[in-house]
């Protein structure tokens, strides 16, 4: 018999769910699978936004930013799992494909403990899922952030100032780590180790004796870049200015790699549909 599979993106966006989607999607067409999109991740279980879904809609979307199916990050899903769970009954799904970081993958399990099959793909551009090696979108978002960094360095040096660049990543330094090495920066802070403003101040004193600027990355977990740039300004004496990523770091087109990684997620997912787990 045919299976009927829903799929959802749930929490923040990151480039490559559209390639995890298509992967998914056009995998399972071909075995004959049904396809059903979920609309902005476990809300739309819950308010029944579904629509079918088939090969044009997957067609020319592996390098768009963004997910066709929409996401949400608010909320608490849990609350209305009755709802959710009726609605995955009506539709007679016999499974979801559920892309999703944290949040969203603990709500999954939570609906795999009411009797629904889930095959879940990690997704953070963050890099921190637990027993993932590496996530897709975390790539594009290292590519936006490094060459950012490195591009500072002209005017940085040019008014002999330090910049403090501050990147996303609240409990986890991987952006901030990977970005700042690529990018050229002198000064690398992460949540996973303790800052000592005094330390990093004493740094660019002596730094600046040869050389005419520091760039400082900022993991968001660590601290506002809007507070540390003005503190070490006073600390050092040495003009600071403060940018801050945000969400450029998540948006536009997945990188090559990320498009890759993507694929096999999405195909790695259809396969394990396909096998029944
Ligand atoms: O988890 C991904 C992430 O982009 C984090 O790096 C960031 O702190 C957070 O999401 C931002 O969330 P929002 O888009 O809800 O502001």
């Amino acid at each position: 018999m045919n299976q009927r599979i829903g799929i959802l993106t749930g929490g923040g966006d990151a480039p490559g769910l559209n390639a995890v989607i298509r992967g998914v999607a056009k995998t399972l067409l071909l075995k004959g699978v049904e396809i059903f999109g979920i609309e902005d991740g476990f809300e739309g279980l819950i308010h029944n936004h579904v629509r079918p879904i088939n090969f044009d809609d997957v067609s020319g979307i592996i390098a768009r930013g963004g997910t066709i199916l929409g996401t949400s990050n608010h909320g608490d899903p849990t609350r209305d799992l009755p709802q959710a769970i009726g609605n995955y009954r009506k539709w007679k799904f016999d499974g979801l494909v559920v892309i999703g970081g944290d949040g969203t993958l603990k709500i999954a399990h939570e609906f795999s403990k009411k009797g629904a099959r889930i095959v879940a793909v990690p997704k953070t551009i963050d890099n921190d899922v637990a027993a993932t090696h590496v996530t897709f979108g975390f790539d594009s978002a290292v590519t936006v952030a490094g060459s950012a960094i490195e591009s500072l360095h002209s005017t940085a040096d040019a008014h002999r100032r330090i910049m403090v660049v501050e990147v996303m990543g609240r409990t986890a330094g991987w952006i901030a780590l990977y970005a700042g090495v690529a990018g050229g920066a002198d000064v690398i802070l992460i949540p996973e180790l303790s800052m000592d403003l005094d330390e990093v101040a004493e740094y660019i004193r002596e730094r600046h004796k040869t050389r005419r600027f520091t760039l400082v990355v900022l993991a968001e977990g660590v601290g506002s870049a809007l507070r540390v740039g003005p503190e070490l300004q006073k600390k050092t004496g040495y003009e600071a200015r403060v940018t801050v990523l945000g969400h450029l770091q998540r948006a536009g087109h997945p990188t090559p790699t990320d498009r890759i990684l993507s694929t096999r997620f999405g195909c790695g997912a259809a396969e394990l549909v396909l096998r029944g787990a």
